[in-house]
């Protein structure tokens, strides 16, 4: 039988397993890595531990684009750490404001067929060129980088068959949002979403690297498009031609289920606050006050959405209610804008203009005022991310967001007279080797006073028993556990500091009462730890004394996670006995009878209740877990 791209991909990097088996453990070796500021500092100092003198994969990048707000000493001891670290272990180091890195990587490194492994959730950016790129942890980053396999769950290949072309105003975005629409934050939980269909060479890399990207906020393990002359043309542009290949699915390739999309019929979407799953036509919610408008991240800012920005923003000045700014992707982004004049366009009209930079979208320099309503064209709306508490985040496409910027009001840009534009490739670029460096190193790397090590913790007993902490809701995200925003996100590399606010939207005193309890349980809904990479949600609970967290079921990356370092993941069996436990009661859980699809008995000591969950684990993972963590594990491999 024939394969679909995914399948060739992984059929290129597979080191262990079956790939015909659906839902089996494989492990992939990854052939490119790529890491931001704020997750790389875990990845380097788990390398460290790894022993190794320099990374094993074919190319590794290291960006500075999330935290550029440099305050006080904090941010900048980071960025130093970073790039002596880089220059230790031979990773390419991109100049701090270079862009952001999933559009740098997609302008520099990003080769069809080839498997890439990122730390951070929308990795599948690199999705658009065709090639298979997964989001992990920092410390399954640093594992990649060493050359040690990723292990993931054999997914099943959704193919997005699209049809037609999109029509006037309504762009890229609209039909990853409508996918969202379609199929909510968890649809794509253990799947890729692989995309063919004659609709697909109406679409250019940029505006298919905005669909896989935000792909992400589906739950999936990544999502991919074929490698046509549309990527050829991308690469070209970049002088890296000689990299392109020529990628699509076999005609007799099985996919395990069919979703078609006809791209005429699109029109523009919005997700309402505070999840991106929330998608609704504009027109629904059109006239609606707003304060605030982003444009930029790492979904919408090449060079086509600042020509598409532009067009709407000539001659117009943005409305006296309305605080708007853009973040363009990359340099190349501005140089190619500025040449353009798109540039001029958009800064006549008002609007604020910020350095290359993730910035405002994880609540790092632009937050909207209290309950201010913001429209982003950012990947993520979950409550608080913007950096204010009680924000009203929607999300949307350029057009939309450019538009009602000018009004005022959520608007529809079909009820505005706006010129149609052509789609342009960049016909030059800032060369690569002003953007990427090799840092001064001589021998020894700094660690300033802000970056703690990694915490040690034991291996956990055959029974634990525990008070229940928190009994959460459904869609838990890791901003809830490890809060974004300025204040928070230069104190992500010490743990004991950033675990004092963990949970802060939603119980102030958790971590006190966490402390005070020397351990205990967490009890959640659905899809407990949706969002991002960030592993320092999986380190913090494991900091403040957690050992097991009961959930309805885990987002992939974050379960991940939580193996890595150690967190017990249980699922419940059926929602009674979630709704059982109440926030306060002790369980008790025989963690020895933890084995792959075997039941775990669990007693609430308070309620005098007996009932079973289930591990969703693996046997391996099991026993990583045991260990309490990957680094327990490999230190016992090593003193044996
Ligand atoms: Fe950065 Fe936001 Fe994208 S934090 S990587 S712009 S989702």
């Amino acid at each position: 039988m024939g394969l679909t791209v995914a399948e060739k991909c992984i059929q290129n990097s597979i080191v262990y397993g079956d790939m015909t088996k659906r839902g089996s453990r494989i492990g992939i070796h990854a052939h490119q890595t790529l890491g931001h500021d704020l997750n790389a500092i875990m990845t380097f100092l788990a390398l460290n531990q790894l022993g190794i003198d320099h990374v094993k994969t074919e190319l590794s990048v290291q960006y500075m684009d999330h935290n550029m707000i440099q305050a006080d000493y904090k941010n900048a001891d980071d960025h130093r750490f970073l790039q002596e670290m880089t220059a230790k272990y031979g990773v390419v180091c991109a100049r701090p404001g270079s862009g952001i890195c999933h559009q740098l990587h997609l302008e520099h490194f990003g080769i069809p067929g080839k498997t890439l492994i990122g730390g951070d959730s929308h990795t599948p950016c690199q999705g658009g060129l065709g090639m298979f790129a997964v989001g992990v942890g920092g410390f399954d980053a640093a594992m990649a980088m060493a050359g040690e396999p990723l292990y993931i769950k054999m997914p099943y290949i959704i193919n997005i068959h699209l049809t037609g072309h999109l029509p006037a105003k309504v762009s890229a975005k609209n039909v990853i949002l409508e996918v969202l629409r379609r199929i909510d934050v968890k649809g794509g939980v253990g799947k890729v979403l692989e995309y063919s269909g004659p609709g697909v060479k109406t679409l250019n890399v940029a505006e298919r690297s905005t669909i896989t990207n935000m792909g992400a906020e589906t739950g999936a393990t990544t999502s991919i498009f074929p490698s046509d002359e549309n990527t050829k043309a991308w690469m070209r542009a970049y002088h890296r031609e000689e990299d392109w290949i020529p990628l699509s699915a076999d005609e007799d390739a099985h996919y395990d289920e069919v979703m078609e999309i006809n791209l005429n019929e699109l029109e523009p979407l919005i997700a309402l606050p505070s999840s991106p799953g929330k998608v609704v036509p504009v027109r629904e919610v059109a006239g609606r006050k707003i304060d605030q408008v982003m444009l930029g991240s790492c979904t919408n800012t090449a060079l086509n959405d600042m020509k598409s920005i532009a067009n709407i923003m000539e001659g117009h000045t943005i409305s006296d209610s309305v605080d708007a700014a853009l973040y363009p992707s990359t340099r190349t982004v501005i140089a190619e804008s500025i040449k353009r004049g798109y540039f001029n366009s958009i800064v006549d009209s008002g609007v604020r203009i910020f350095e290359p930079m993730c910035g405002g979208c994880n609540g790092c320099g632009f937050a909207p005022q209290t309950k201010g309503v913001s429209i982003r064209t950012t990947p993520r709306n979950f409550p608080g991310r913007s950096g204010t508490k009680d924000d009203q985040v929607y999300l949307a496409a350029p057009e939309t967001a450019a538009v009602s910027a000018i009004t005022g009001e959520i608007t529809d840009p079909r009820d505005v007279d706006i010129p149609e534009f052509s789609y342009e490739l960049p016909d030059s670029f800032i060369e690569p080797s002003n953007l990427f460096y090799t840092p001064h190193y001589v021998d020894e790397v700094h660690y300033g006073p802000n970056l703690k090590p990694i915490p040690k913790f034991g291996k956990h007993d055959s029974v634990e028993s525990g008070e229940v902490l928190l009994k959460l809701p459904d869609n838990i995200t890791t901003d809830h556990i490890c809060p974004a925003g300025a204040l928070y996100l230069p104190i992500r590399s010490n743990i004991p500091e950033i675990s004092k606010h963990s949970f802060m939207t939603i119980d102030l005193t958790f971590p006190d009462r966490a402390k005070a309890a020397e351990g205990g349980v967490l009890v959640a809904g659905e899809n407990y730890g949706q969002g991002s990479s960030r592993e320092q949600a999986a380190i913090i609970p494991r900091f403040l004394g957690i050992k097991a967290i009961l959930a309805k079921d885990f987002a992939r990356l974050h379960l991940a996670n939580l193996v890595n370092w150690g967190v017990v993941p249980l699922t419940f069996k059926s929602d009674d006995d979630y709704q059982a436990i109440d926030q306060g009661d002790t369980l008790t859980v025989k963690l020895d009878e933890m084995q792959a699809g075997q039941d775990v008995t669990v007693i609430n000591e308070t309620k005098g209740a007996t009932f079973t969950v289930s591990s969703p684990l693996s046997t391996e993972d099991i026993e990583t877990v045991k260990w309490g963590g990957r680094l327990n594990q490999m230190r016992n491999r090593s003193d044996s």
